[in-house]
């Protein structure tokens, strides 16, 4: 059994280590291949580092570009690697630009596919992640779901319910090895109480006035307690070419994974677009306030510590004012968020 795994963007690492480890565990052939979506040093090589995922053998230097270039530019370099290598399944990850078109590659080689964290959905298809989303689950032939409801959007769509592991979260597995490394992590002058944040998506950093908007409320935020804003390389560039002042917030550069859950861990609330961070700060136990009107890890909300406040400045501020006043919302932890979905996994795939 030889199984390429194809990782592209940040999120997809921490994903895809815990399955790497547990099939190299149970001596698996295996190929990485890395497309090179993110390709800073602090969005790749770092995670590569710390989550301790092998040298990809493969890295196809795709880069950024619009989504059709993106896309299109994973699928023409992929697809050299597949017929060489003649993997027996290929793994895909998440909801990125990498996973959808490494998905239509093997779809058309008619190579067996397998998608980690499937059925998750927004029901918004102005996001580009739910249309990677929708299309990978549709050609995926195994389909690994973090959560009950990732089975029932697969089922209502009418996917044969053999092809449907419920297995947990992966993501939980990598937070779970690194967790007491983050304990270790000197707080290096950060404040005893701070709210972190994190924004990215197109609809909430692209357009001037949203992020202007944003920007407001957490300025607002900084006057009762420091932000921490650890910026991704979209959003720091559309801060500058919109001209906004954000003196007043701690902008950092993005952080590496372990300094990032010490970051979590020791904040009094979140603030974030990020579809990864509403899970952690669920495990975690801290107050996440989500800018969106939507999520697709819906759990979050119902279980875990999570709130959608979407662009409601209100809204944001009154949940703000509960967790300074210690009233957060606090959750449990959904079932199979264990550190052993990347077993199960390996378990299922050496089955077939
Ligand atoms: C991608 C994913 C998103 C995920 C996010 C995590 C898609 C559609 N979106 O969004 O789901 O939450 O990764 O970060 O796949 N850039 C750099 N250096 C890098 C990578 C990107 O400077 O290493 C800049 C480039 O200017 C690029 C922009 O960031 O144009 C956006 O990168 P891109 O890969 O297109 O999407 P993300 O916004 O990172």
């Amino acid at each position: 059994m030889h199984i390429l795994h194809v990782v592209g963007a940040r999120p997809n690492f921490m994903k895809a280590a815990p399955v790497l480890r547990a099939l190299a565990a149970r001596g698996a052939r295996q190929t990485l291949v890395h497309t090179g979506q993110h390709y800073d040093r602090n969005m790749s090589d770092v995670f590569f580092t710390q989550l301790e995922i092998p040298e990809p053998d493969f890295n196809l230097g795709v880069g950024s570009g619009s989504q059709a270039q993106q896309t299109a530019h994973v699928m023409t370099a992929f697809e050299p690697v597949v017929l060489e290598i003649k993997p027996d399944v290929v793994l895909v990850y998440g909801d990125v630009n990498s996973t959808v078109a490494a998905t239509l590659v093997c779809a058309k080689l008619l190579v067996r596919i397998g998608h980690v964290e499937a059925g998750l959905r927004s029901f918004d298809r102005t996001m580009p992640e739910e249309i990677n989303r929708m299309v990978t689950d549709r050609l995926a032939d195994l389909l690994f779901t973090p959560s009950e409801d990732g089975n029932a959007n697969l089922l209502s769509e009418g996917v044969p319910p053999e092809k449907i592991h419920l297995v947990g979260n992966v993501m939980i597995d990598s937070l779970v090895q690194l967790l007491p490394a983050a304990t270790k992590i000197p707080r290096n002058g950060l404040p005893e109480r701070y709210a972190l944040v994190t924004l990215h998506r197109p609809s909430n950093v692209d357009d001037s006035e949203s992020l202007r908007s944003i920007l407001a409320a957490l300025l607002e935020v900084s006057e009762r307690m420091p932000v921490v804003f650890p910026a991704h390389p979209r959003t720091r560039q559309r801060i500058a070419d919109f001209g906004v002042n954000v003196d007043k917030l701690y902008l950092v550069e993005p952080a590496p994974y372990i300094e990032f859950l010490a970051l979590q861990r020791g904040a009094t609330v979140v603030i974030t677009d990020s579809g990864g961070i509403q899970e952690e700060t669920t495990f975690l136990g801290v107050p996440c306030l989500t800018l969106r009107s939507n999520t697709e890890r819906p759990v979050t909300v119902t279980m875990g510590t999570n709130i959608l406040v979407g662009q409601d400045r209100k809204k944001l501020s009154s949940e703000l004012i509960r967790i300074f006043e210690g009233k957060g919302k606090t959750g449990t932890i959904p079932p199979l968020w264990d550190g052993h979905t990347g077993d199960r996994i390996a378990d299922i795939l050496l089955r077939l």
